[in-house]
């Protein structure tokens, strides 16, 4: 057999640690798991009830169309119902456009470090990822610019980006979109969009009015809490759309997700009461941080990096023995960091004594 070449010693994903592999491991009847940006407060009850509702469907393919929750969402962001194409979460709308738009002969802009998802399916399409350092943990989008030729294809912008946190305000990514030709598409990958606080964000949405090489990537994982259920979202004009749909697997959502998305959807005061929570975590982080001087990027989104000047995997494994899963920031491109979820105030809590303690006590790094 022959698989392409790319694909020989091509990693998988490694996700965060199981909460139960964790505890049954270490013998922990506790385990948080501040690991993969999941809403620690969960999804609105009303998804719950809308899956319940749907429990009897399990016969019946689902909507291929993604009817009702396209209209929602369309009427929810204000735009046309061919403007949207729905992903087995976001990840897979980042394969869809790897697959329609990338080949052995083209090459793919993206910042590093980034999402991962990006470098991982433009490799296994064979193109060249052209990676751009990033100053301070943002975007350097003058260098990227700089990467594009005749044979770019895609370049991502991961705003907020993971596992920064950091982002490209509005004047920067305004200037950057007027500058990349036309003939490269623009990927706005906005996963933690509902997390953003700050005012210079730019709105994106509108700008698809002017650029019909701009892609908005959007998800049902990180503020509405349906991570398991795997739903994204693609937002583009109906040319694009419709160029990749072709690409998407007919039956690529479930009825559940679908009914969850919706019901969700209809929720603002529950989203609004987990953002406010995770404005007020993310304060709390970066005042423990800044009393055991600790450096941080600044967060808008619903995680935070730190940097403890210790390889991060000695502060991961650290945690994890005291029932805390994050992220050690070496295979994120951070090598002496972590990136850590905020949980609910008492999850933070219990973090930051253990934190504490491990840094008075100096068990770790020395
Ligand atoms: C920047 C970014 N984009 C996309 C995703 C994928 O999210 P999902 O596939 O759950 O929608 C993530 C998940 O962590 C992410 O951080």
């Amino acid at each position: 057999m022959k698989a392409k070449a790319q694909l020989h010693g091509l990693p998988s994903y490694k996700p965060g640690k199981p909460i139960e592999e964790v505890k049954r491991e270490l013998g922990l009847t506790k385990v948080v798991k501040l690991a993969s940006n999941e809403n620690p407060y969960g999804a609105s009850p009303k998804a719950a009830k809308a899956i319940q509702d749907a429990a009897s469907q399990t016969a019946i393919y689902p909507d291929g169309y993604a009817a009702d929750i396209r209209e929602k969402v369309a009427s929810k962001i204000g735009v046309d119902e061919n403007q949207l194409i729905f992903g087995n979460g976001s990840d897979e709308v980042i394969q869809f456009l790897c697959r329609a738009f990338l080949s052995p002969d083209t090459n793919t802009v993206t910042a590093d470090p980034t999402f991962s998802q990006y470098k991982l399916n433009a490799t296994i399409e064979g193109a060249e990822v052209r990676e751009v350092p990033s100053i301070d943990g943002v975007h350097d989008l003058d260098a990227m610019l700089e990467e594009i030729d005749d044979n770019t294809r895609i370049v991502w912008v991961c705003n907020p980006n993971n596992p920064s946190g950091t982002y490209v305000n509005e004047t920067a990514f305004l200037n950057f979109l007027e500058r990349v030709p036309s003939h490269v598409l623009v990927v706005s990958d906005e996963a933690y969009y509902e997390y953003v606080t700050v005012d210079d964000y730019p709105e994106t949405l509108p700008l698809l009015k002017k650029y019909d090489n701009l892609m908005i990537l959007r998800t049902f994982s990180k503020a509405y809490g349906l991570a398991a259920l795997r739903i994204g979202y693609g937002v583009a004009n109906p040319s694009l759309i419709s160029l990749i749909d072709p690409v998407r697997p007919p039956f690529n959502n479930t009825t559940f997700s679908h009914a969850a998305a919706a019901a969700a959807l209809e929720d603002d005061a529950f989203i609004q009461t987990c953002v406010e929570k995770n404005t007020e975590a993310l304060k709390q982080f970066e005042e423990f941080c800044d009393k055991h001087q600790l450096k941080y990027y600044p967060s808008q989104t619903n995680f935070i990096l730190i940097d403890f000047n210790t390889p991060g995997d000695e502060i991961f494994d650290y945690l994890l023995k005291k029932g805390f899963i994050v992220r050690s920031g070496q295979a994120l491109g951070f090598p002496t960091c972590v990136r850590i979820t905020a949980g609910t105030e008492e999850e933070n809590k219990e973090l930051f004594a253990v934190l504490e303690e491990m840094l008075l006590t100096k068990v770790v790094g020395q």
